[in-house]
């Protein structure tokens, strides 16, 4: 069995499928990799640790995936590299399918195999396989580290001879896994914490985080978690309720992180720009939701815009990518506990399960067809 690692071919990814750690492993199961070369240099591994730890290195694409049976990517194959391919290879990565129909279709044409990391089931067996929770825990503890640099001021509280300096004033709003990890960071480098979340199930994580939980907690709010867990998108009566409570404690304060996601929705809309202007001049919002659309009122994808009050507004894409060597190697671990379920440990070759849970919930096109259930319309 021959296993590719491709360079990413987006210039604004600088994650790699693999680190030498997963190399071994696969080599252990009996593969043989080969990594473009070059393909870890964003991530601080270069073609030499890939060597020691038993890959081969190709000069190019081409030459890499070319008779490969497994091809390992971050990002969703594009027209180029799908041309690439062999006809029934199997390649796994974080597609985003959703909105993309033409290329799920595309991939269906070039006859491959895909798999979507990031529909993985979010069942106790597949937490290591879990790219969401992965990347997202990164990317809620770099915001923290992107507000803190952006942020005029110290975060803890100093008593120096000079005087004394306030702690900073963190406010997360959205306490999933980013939230969650955002939190924590924040009280780690010394800030005041309060965070808020439509599901009421995150009051009690917050608290034990040390932070102050801020959210109007009527007969709406013990009802808003869906049975699988998330959030669900609520009343605009709601909606008005929590933006006035929102809109006096945001005035106060001097970072505001927002991670608020409603599955198959566009991001809620949390941070108008009334709360915007506010703020005190100094004041940082990191949005990381802006990518789908964004949870506060002017964030705009990849700038940092300076409002006319004085406040930050960041909106970096892809910020657990600003983690690269990190993000890799939790990206790489959970690709290698995913694609060991594929492999079959006696003939040491791909024999994918196509009645596992796990494949039926990842795999996107087979057979030159989108077979997966949610992209049915895109199979016509
Ligand atoms: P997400 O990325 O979908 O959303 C982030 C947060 O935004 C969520 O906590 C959501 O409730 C919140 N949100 C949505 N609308 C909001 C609004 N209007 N105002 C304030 N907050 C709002 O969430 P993520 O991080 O994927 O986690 C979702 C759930 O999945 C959580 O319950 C988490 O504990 C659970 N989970 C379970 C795992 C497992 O069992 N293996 C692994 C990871 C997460």
């Amino acid at each position: 069995m021959r296993i590719a690692v491709l360079t990413e071919s987006d210039p604004a990814e600088p994650r790699v499928a693999a680190v030498p750690e997963t190399i071994k492993k696969f080599k252990g199961l009996g593969a043989d990799v080969t990594i473009q070369s070059g393909a870890g240099l964003k991530a601080g591994v270069p073609d030499a640790d890939y060597e020691a730890a038993g890959a081969t290195i190709a000069a190019s694409a081409a030459e890499a995936a070319g008779d490969a049976d497994l091809v390992l990517k971050v990002r969703r194959p594009n027209e180029d590299e799908l041309k690439l391919l062999k006809t029934g290879a199997t390649v796994v990565a974080i597609m985003d399918p959703y909105g993309n129909e033409t290329a799920l279709k595309a991939m269906a044409d070039a006859g491959i195999s895909a798999f979507s990391m990031e529909l993985m089931p979010r069942i106790t067996r597949a937490q290591v396989m879990d790219v969401l929770s992965s990347q997202a825990n990164l990317a809620g503890y770099r915001a923290v580290i992107d507000g803190a640099a952006e942020y005029g001021r110290a975060m803890p509280m100093m008593m120096t001879a000079a005087g004394t300096v306030p702690a900073a004033r963190v406010f997360v709003m959205g306490v999933g896994v980013a939230g969650l990890q955002a939190i924590a960071t924040a009280r780690r480098m010394g800030a005041v914490v309060t965070a808020t979340d439509v599901r009421p199930a995150t009051k009690e994580q917050v608290e034990s985080l040390g932070a102050k939980f801020v959210a109007v907690e009527d007969d709406e709010f013990k009802q808003a978690e869906t049975s699988g867990g998330y959030a669900k998108e609520m009343s605009a009566d709601y909606q008005k309720k929590q933006a006035e409570l929102v809109a006096t404690h945001i005035a106060k304060q001097d970072i505001v992180i927002t991670t608020a996601l409603i599955p198959g929705r566009p991001a809620p809309k949390l941070v108008s720009e009334a709360m915007v202007a506010s703020m005190k001049p100094g004041s940082v919002l990191i949005d990381l939701a802006v990518e789908r659309g964004g949870n506060v009122a002017g964030a705009k994808a990849g700038e940092i815009v300076d409002t006319e009050n004085g406040v930050k507004i960041v909106g970096h894409v892809n910020v657990a990518g600003r983690l690269a060597a990190t993000a890799s190697s939790l990206y790489a671990r959970n690709l290698f506990a995913f694609v060991e379920t594929l492999i079959d440990k006696e003939s040491k070759a791909l024999a994918v399960k196509w009645d596992d849970e796990l494949v039926k919930a990842t795999n996107l096109t087979r057979d030159g067809q989108v077979v997966h259930p949610s992209f049915q319309s895109t199979a016509a």
